[in-house]
């Protein structure tokens, strides 16, 4: 049978919840596959600054770097947020999105037909939404340099940033993102701010120049500022977006609200090569963690892109679809994504969806 090694890195607040259902989840509809899966915890986040006082230990990023995929759960709490930065649980996280070297984040925001209600849209305006997001992963502001706080020469404490990319980096992620449009609806919207940033018009100049490679796509660009609102006034028009590190990392919150909740986008993060890393976009929930009332369904769903994109296993991938489906076909929720007519349980009797793939 088939084998591959795992690395869990549950982390924070709602992070161990979640990411035990979904191993388990993983567990059967590999078995059911003929695929055998190990898992090895490791720590990361607070949970690593708490027990090791790093927020990503040496032995974790070569454990992850050994294994063939990476499922994370969310990292972050109140407890750390006044850490230097080198001490903050988040530094962890983006060290190990940059150690791994997994520059194309692709978050799907889809309106199952089962949560139309749920979604905060109008019915007509939300049903079949369907939008990946590409989002670049390992590059711009976020690690962009210089940085730091400084003084100016008034004499005030000042705090800055640089948003960089440089022409590889943007035609990298142009490439998987005109790919993965070619795959689904054959449309690509670019989103930047090259109306006022340099590193935008750069970013638009290269996305321009790497559609000649993908004649079949349709490219258009957008403005982020327009793209935030037609993602409520017209998100049907949208099939595949690209964009930065920072406009990525908010468009992609702004539109798992049209499916109903944060708690229902998975995300896959990959590189050139190496293991990939899946982790549900949201993030630790410190307000209703130990309460037993998240929604696994972003990392359940992150643990079938695992099982697609990062081992090749896209059958096992498929019945963990179909157990969310099920699950919500019979009318089971979280509390997030409640509407009339449906029964909210608890996570941990979200176990229910375990039987729903052992059918
Ligand atoms: P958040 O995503 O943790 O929570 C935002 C809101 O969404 C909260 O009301 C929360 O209860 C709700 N929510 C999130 N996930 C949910 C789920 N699965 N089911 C039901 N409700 C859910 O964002 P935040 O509050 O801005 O950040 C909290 C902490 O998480 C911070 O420390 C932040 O840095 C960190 N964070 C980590 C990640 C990550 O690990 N990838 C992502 C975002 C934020
Ligand atoms: C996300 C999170 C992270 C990000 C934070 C916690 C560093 O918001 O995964 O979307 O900004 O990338
Ligand atoms: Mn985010």
């Amino acid at each position: 049978a088939r084998s591959y090694s795992i690395t869990l890195l549950p982390g924070d607040g709602i992070g161990p919840e979640v990411v035990a259902v979904a191993k388990d989840v993983l567990s059967v509809a590999g078995s059911k596959e003929g695929v055998e899966l190990r898992f090895r915890e490791m720590l990361m986040g607070g949970a690593a600054l708490d027990a090791a006082g790093v927020p990503l230990p040496d032995e974790t990023l070569a454990a992850a770097r050994a294994s063939d995929a990476i499922l994370l759960g969310a990292i972050g709490g109140y407890k750390w947020d006044n850490n230097e930065k080198h001490l903050k649980p988040e530094t962890g996280l983006l060290n190990i999105r940059a150690g791994l070297g997994v520059f194309a984040n692709l978050r799907p925001a889809t309106v199952l037909p089962q949560l139309v209600d749920a979604s905060t849209l109008k019915k007509e305006v939300a049903e079949g939404v369907d939008i990946m997001v590409v989002r670049e992963l390992t590059g711009g502001i976020y690690f962009g340099k210089p940085r730091g706080f400084g003084t100016n020469d008034k004499g005030e404490e000042t705090g800055f940033n640089t948003e960089i990319y440089s022409a590889a980096e943007i035609d990298r992620i142009a490439r998987v993102a005109f790919e993965v449009a070619r795959k689904r609806g054959g449309k690509l919207c670019s989103v930047d701010k090259a109306n006022v940033l340099e590193a935008s018009m750069l970013w638009r100049k290269r996305v321009t120049a790497i559609a000649s490679e993908f004649p079949d796509v349709e490219l258009s660009h957008m403005y982020v500022d327009n793209a935030a609102m037609q993602l409520v006034r017209n998100p049907k028009q949208f099939d595949t977006i690209v964009t930065n590190n920072i406009f990525g990392d908010i468009l992609s919150d702004e539109a798992s609200m049209i499916t109903g909740s944060i708690g229902m986008l998975p995300s896959a993060s990959v590189g050139e090569s190496g293991p990939g890393l899946f982790e549900p976009i949201h993030g630790s929930a410190p307000d209703i963690a130990g309460q037993d009332k998240a929604n696994p369904l972003a990392t359940i769903l992150s643990a079938a892109m695992l099982l697609k994109y990062g081992l090749g296993v896209e059958s096992a991938a498929k019945r963990i679809e179909a157990a969310v489906t099920e699950t919500l076909d019979n009318g089971f929720r979280t509390g997030d994504i409640y509407s009339p007519g449906t029964i909210v349980l608890y996570l941990h009797i979200n176990y229910e969806y375990l039987d729903s793939l052992t059918k």
